[in-house]
């Protein structure tokens, strides 16, 4: 099973892909997660990576196309994969329909978590991230067992640079201008699912475990 995530900064596409990763056993693949990863690495990659992110920009697809293309050439994603975060422009959702028809393959399902801007300012404000396993919480609606720590692995959780609210405002505008367009793209390919986002997130998912079957 093939899916893509799409939404608006903040929509709980990370949140939503990590269980539908866990449910159907395919690999979750964000490529936010993966830049994050580098910049903690200090790779040349995650430098070039956060001068784009720190600001609310796209990292260029001359960068992101191939660095997602390498990533589900990998054998764990042989059976499938849910990809968070990726598409974000026609140019690399262009690319990966050519990819994966030249393997006359396509993408199952593109889930639309749908998420008005109004209540992602407030979204962001609460979100806490560990750094070093990708985990995501919320001080008040995932709040962690021990206050700063990470549940899964005992790191410190931070917030993230760029959620900010000036530069989540930026990711917005960003997200309209060029994100935005992927809904009608991925709906004339008939593989369009919507989600209402700003249910709880138990909701949420059982709207797409409805989508992808039991
Ligand atoms: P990325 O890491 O993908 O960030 P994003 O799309 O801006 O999305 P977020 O991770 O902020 O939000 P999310 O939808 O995953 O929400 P979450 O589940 O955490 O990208 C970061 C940057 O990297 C980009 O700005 C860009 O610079 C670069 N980049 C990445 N991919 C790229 C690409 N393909 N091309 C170019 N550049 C790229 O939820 C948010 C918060 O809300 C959490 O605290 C969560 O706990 C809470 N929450 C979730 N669901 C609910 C709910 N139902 N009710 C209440 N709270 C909820
Ligand atoms: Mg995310």
């Amino acid at each position: 099973m093939k899916i893509i995530m799409l939404g608006a900064p903040g929509a709980g596409k990370g949140t939503q892909a990590k269980r539908i990763a866990e449910k159907y056993a395919v690999p979750h693949i964000s490529t936010g997660d993966i830049f994050r990863a580098n910049i903690k690495a200090g790779t040349e990659l995650g430098k070039e990576a956060k001068s784009y992110m720190d600001k609310g920009q796209l990292v260029p697809d001359t960068v992101t196309i191939g660095m997602l293309m390498d990533r589900i050439a990998k054998e764990d994603c042989a059976g499938g994969y849910v990809l968070d975060g990726f598409p974000r422009t026609l140019a690399q959702a262009a690319s990966l329909t050519e990819a994966l028809e030249k393997r006359g393959d396509k993408i199952d399902y593109a889930i639309d978590v749908d998420v008005p801007d109004e209540n992602i300012v407030n979204r962001m404000g609460g979100r806490r991230a560990c750094l070093n396993c990708g985990a995501t919480y919320h001080l008040e609606f995932i709040p962690t067992k021990v206050e700063g720590i990470c549940d899964s692995c005992g790191n410190e959780i931070v917030i993230r640079e760029d959620d900010k609210p000036e530069t989540v405002k930026k990711r917005l505008e960003v997200y309209h201008a060029q994100t935005q367009p992927l809904i009608e793209y991925y709906g004339g390919q008939g593989v369009l699912k919507s989600v209402d986002g700003t249910a709880d997130m138990d909701k949420v998912f059982a709207a797409i475990v409805h989508i992808l079957g039991e």
